[in-house]
């Protein structure tokens, strides 16, 4: 039927589980037919909204066009669109940020409430029923399973060879009925090449013909070019002392330029024979494969720019050997992360003196996007690598500071930090040596004679023996940047 005729089974206040993981796989038409519905609701009187789950950020025709008509009351679990972002910011839409690998274990708990609708993009519906992913897989499987009712949309522009890339894993159970997830390698395939889906919930198929949207990716610029140096010098390094496989261990590369920087410069790297355990599969993993560096990758979803999209359509036979793609309570598994052993490599807001990190809030308060899967491999690497440029805002901004204004991983979960400055190995260390090594080798010159300045007068402070710190002074470098648009001093 129309998206049109198929957005009207959804009501005000209802709960809608849609797919999209980044710009991939998320349904185009019905929930633009639904903003123009909402839209004239409202016109009408009739104010209407919804709750909208997804598996992460999506792109401009659900997003961007429910929040442009003041359509949602709550979002969950990341967004990365700048009209939801401002809304949110405006505190006009609640905005439940969340671990992307605790998102479908908790809506089975049922803290996050009843799901009406699962509006649900796929590439092909089989004769059983069951259907075919497409170029995300998110939260799709739980929310076939715990939507009242189903909408699929097929879209044709997906590739039919997309079928027999997924891996569905349908082994996941509340407590205590838990088992081991027996996966073993990045390449093992523990489930099915289809999902799920209940025939007798779907109430409408809805076809389309459109491409995803991603961003492309911004060219590498010096500071990115830094990064990705100290940080293949690093990987190096460890080779050589034994701690690390020359094959390295699964990458896991964070959203984002910077990450897309490292993963081409791995190109070049001296590692051969790589895998990837991750969220998205980025343009740089499409050239690592095609310099026959990068043996597989798995992940949940595509996060390509137009120019990668339309490269793995045009081959996707070839590709679709080397990739899986499965659910984000899979990909993002805290077990299979750890027993893996990945390489986590995020971006960051900002890091304290002590390797605090903040990846979410800009001035501890407004939501850049969101922690999406940092905290899942964070949290469970084998080591947790953060990286960003020195500064931010064209230089007002340290993204070194006495104290992160908000915290989303600890300084135990940050074992290594890298700026285009240079790189501090922060494992074993206790927090003084941190935040020495912080200091000299990641912040900017302009702030490092300032960050000196602090942590020496709160190492004299009366509380200047373990962590030292000032607190009426820690948060003062934000305050003069609302002040007066800058942290600098003078
Ligand atoms: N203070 C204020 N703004 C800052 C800032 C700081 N310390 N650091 C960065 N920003 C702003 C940038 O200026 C930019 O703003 P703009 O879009 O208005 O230009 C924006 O944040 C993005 O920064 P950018 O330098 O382009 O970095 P990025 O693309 O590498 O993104 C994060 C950095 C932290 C926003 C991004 O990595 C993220 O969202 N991380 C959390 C989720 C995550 O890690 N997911 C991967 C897990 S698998």
């Amino acid at each position: 039927m129309s998206a049109e005729d198929a957005a009207m089974f959804i009501q005000a206040g209802d709960t809608v589980g849609m797919s999209g993981f980044t710009g991939s796989g998320y349904p185009k038409a019905v929930p633009t037919a639904l903003a123009k519905r909402i839209s004239a609701e409202h016109a009408a009187g009739r104010p209407m909204r919804v709750k909208v789950w997804t598996g992460a950020s999506t792109g401009p025709e659900l997003d961007g066009a429910l929040a442009e008509a003041d359509g949602i009351e709550l979002r969950l679990p990341y967004n990365s669109d700048p009209i939801a972002r401002e809304r949110i910011n405006r505190g006009e839409m609640d905005y439940l940020d969340m671990h992307l690998s605790q998102v479908a274990p908790m809506a089975w708990q049922g803290f996050l409430g009843q799901l009406d609708v699962a509006v649900v993009e796929v590439t092909a519906i089989r004769a059983d029923g069951s259907v075919v992913p497409s170029s995300s897989v998110g939260n799709n499987k739980t929310w076939l399973d715990r939507a009242k009712s189903v909408i699929l949309e097929v879209n044709r522009w997906q590739n039919p060879a997309l079928e027999g890339m997924h891996d569905i894993y349908y082994g996941t159970a509340l407590p205590p009925n838990r088992v081991p997830i027996p996966l073993l390698r990045p390449d093992d395939r523990i489930g099915d090449p289809y999902l799920r889906c209940d025939p007798d919930k779907v109430v409408a198929v809805v076809e389309t013909d459109a491409p995803d949207r991603n961003l492309p990716f911004a060219p590498p610029d010096a500071s990115a070019k830094a990064i990705a140096e100290h940080l293949l010098e690093f990987l190096a390094h460890e080779v050589t002392k034994g701690r690390l496989p020359s094959s390295l261990l699964p990458i896991q590369s964070g959203v984002g330029n910077i990450a897309n920087a490292v993963l081409t410069g791995l190109v070049d790297g001296p590692f051969h024979d790589l895998t990837a355990y991750t969220e998205v599969i980025q343009d740089g993993m499409l050239d690592l494969m095609d310099a026959g560096r990068l043996r597989m990758a798995s992940a949940t979803a595509f996060s390509l720019s137009p120019d990668a999209a339309k490269r793995i359509n045009d081959e996707m036979v070839r590709y679709r050997s080397k990739m899986i793609l499965r659910p984000q309570e899979i990909s993002n598994h805290p077990e299979l992360i750890r027993r893996l052993g990945c390489l986590a490599m995020n971006g960051l807001i900002e890091a304290d003196i002590y390797g605090n990190v903040n990846s979410t809030c800009v001035m501890g308060s407004r939501i850049q996007n969101g922690i999406g899967g940092s905290g899942d491999f964070a949290r469970n690497a084998f080591i947790s690598i953060f990286m960003t440029p020195s500064t931010a805002k064209g230089g007002a901004i340290s993204a070194i500071v006495p104290q992160v204004s908000h915290v989303d991983h600890i300084m135990q979960d940050v074992a290594v930090l890298v700026t285009e400055q240079g790189l501090a190995d922060l494992r074993g260390l206790p927090p003084k040596q941190r935040a020495a090594l912080v200091i000299e080798r990641c912040a900017h010159p302009d702030y490092r004679d300032g960050l000196r300045d602090y942590y020496e007068r709160a190492l004299r402070g009366a509380y200047g023996r373990h962590a030292p710190s000032l607190p009426g002074e820690a948060l003062s470098w934000h305050q003069r940047f609302m002040e007066h648009g800058t942290m600098r001093t003078g």
